[in-house]
């Protein structure tokens, strides 16, 4: 099979790459490592076993002839290239509406054409400022004003939702839409506001752990290697095409647990340190409180089940951080 990998250079990208060559498969992959990086994906293409069945262009998917050419060549889609992170959104609130709304778009256009599967990744900042839990596909959606630019990244994913399935009800286009909720692991960087690798980092570094605001905020880290496993599940799933799927962890945990993890974990002499949300983004910054999944649905589907639990991805982000210091 030839798969296309959109965002293929970035952190669920990379894992994606590896399990698809892993099963023999042929992996194109467009990326303009504008968040993604070369170092993701090196180790494949100088593996003697994948070298040969690796193909990587870096360039945007906003590029009509790239795009035409790939996905013409290839059987099945997963498009992940996006504007992603909290803080690369409101440093570039256009160009990340552009390229969330119009790349998806492409994809979608692209693969009616050449009768192609595609799986487009949406987010659990979709469901907006819910406060309760666990978070079902159906429940209804609450965002912010416009003028509160964090919104725009739930709204871009939304809209994309809605286009996905207008082509699937409008021109027979197989499709499915995953909301990833926190997907973390090796390889995910924390320079656009990831909040477990900025931990990790900030603990290796016995630097304070910045936790924003007052720490009661909730979420749930499913690791990427059983993401990995469910995209792959789904695009074999016939009954998959024209669905919404979250895909994330059961085990609930507070921001400042969290950091009391990290420290525990690596043996830092690290203190945590609150910083209101108007200093870490900007005034009147609003956030999700909590942020749960509910899984049956994609339980049903393809018996999906987080296997990793968040002691076991916190030591591999700890191990794989500890790498990256160590190659600088
Ligand atoms: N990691 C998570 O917790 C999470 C949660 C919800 C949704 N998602 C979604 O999963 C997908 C992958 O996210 P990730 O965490 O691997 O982030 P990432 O930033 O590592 O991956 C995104 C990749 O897309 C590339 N990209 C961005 N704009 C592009 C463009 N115009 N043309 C070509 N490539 C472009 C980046 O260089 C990067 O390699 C995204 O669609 C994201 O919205 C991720």
């Amino acid at each position: 099979m030839r798969i296309l990998i959109t965002g293929g250079a970035g952190f669920i990208g990379s894992h994606l790459v590896e399990a698809h060559l892993e099963k023999g498969d042929e992996v194109y992959i467009i990326d303009d490592l504008s968040t993604g990086s070369l170092d993701n994906i090196a180790p494949y293409q100088n593996n003697n076993r994948y070298k040969k069945r690796i193909f990587f262009q870096r360039e945007s998917i906003l590029n009509h002839e790239a795009m035409l050419e790939l996905i013409g060549i290839c059987d099945m889609v997963y498009h992940l290239a996006a504007a992603v992170g909290v803080q690369y959104i409101l440093d570039n609130p256009l160009e990340s509406i552009k390229i969330n709304i119009q790349g998806t778009e492409k994809v979608l256009e692209l693969c009616t054409k050449f009768k192609k599967k595609a799986l487009i990744a949406s987010s659990s900042e979709v469901y907006g400022k819910h406060l309760h839990a666990p978070l079902v596909e159906t429940d209804n959606i609450v965002y912010g004003p416009s003028s509160k630019f964090r919104w725009s990244y739930a709204a871009s994913k939304l809209m994309d939702e809605f286009t996905a399935l207008a082509y699937f009800r409008n021109k027979g286009l197989w499709v499915t839409i995953v909301r990833l909720f926190n997907t973390v692991g090796p390889r995910q960087t924390g320079a656009y506001g990831m909040v477990v690798p900025r931990f990790v980092e900030q603990a290796l570094d016995n630097k304070p752990l910045t936790v924003y605001g007052d720490g009661t905020q909730s979420r749930t880290f499913t690791y990427v290697k059983d993401v990995v496993e469910a995209l792959m599940a789904l695009m074999e799933a016939d009954a998959a095409a024209g669905e919404v799927y979250n895909i994330g962890g059961t085990e609930e945990i507070t921001i400042m647990d969290l950091a009391k993890r990290v420290i525990d974990l690596t043996g830092s002499s690290s203190t945590i340190q609150l910083v209101p949300y108007e200093k870490a983004f900007v005034k009147d910054f609003e956030d999700m409180h909590r942020r749960v999944p509910s899984i049956e649905k994609i339980k049903k589907l393809i018996g999906f089940e987080p296997k990793t639990d968040l002691d076991t991805i916190l030591s591999n982000v700890v191990d794989s951080v500890k790498r990256q210091k160590k190659n600088r």
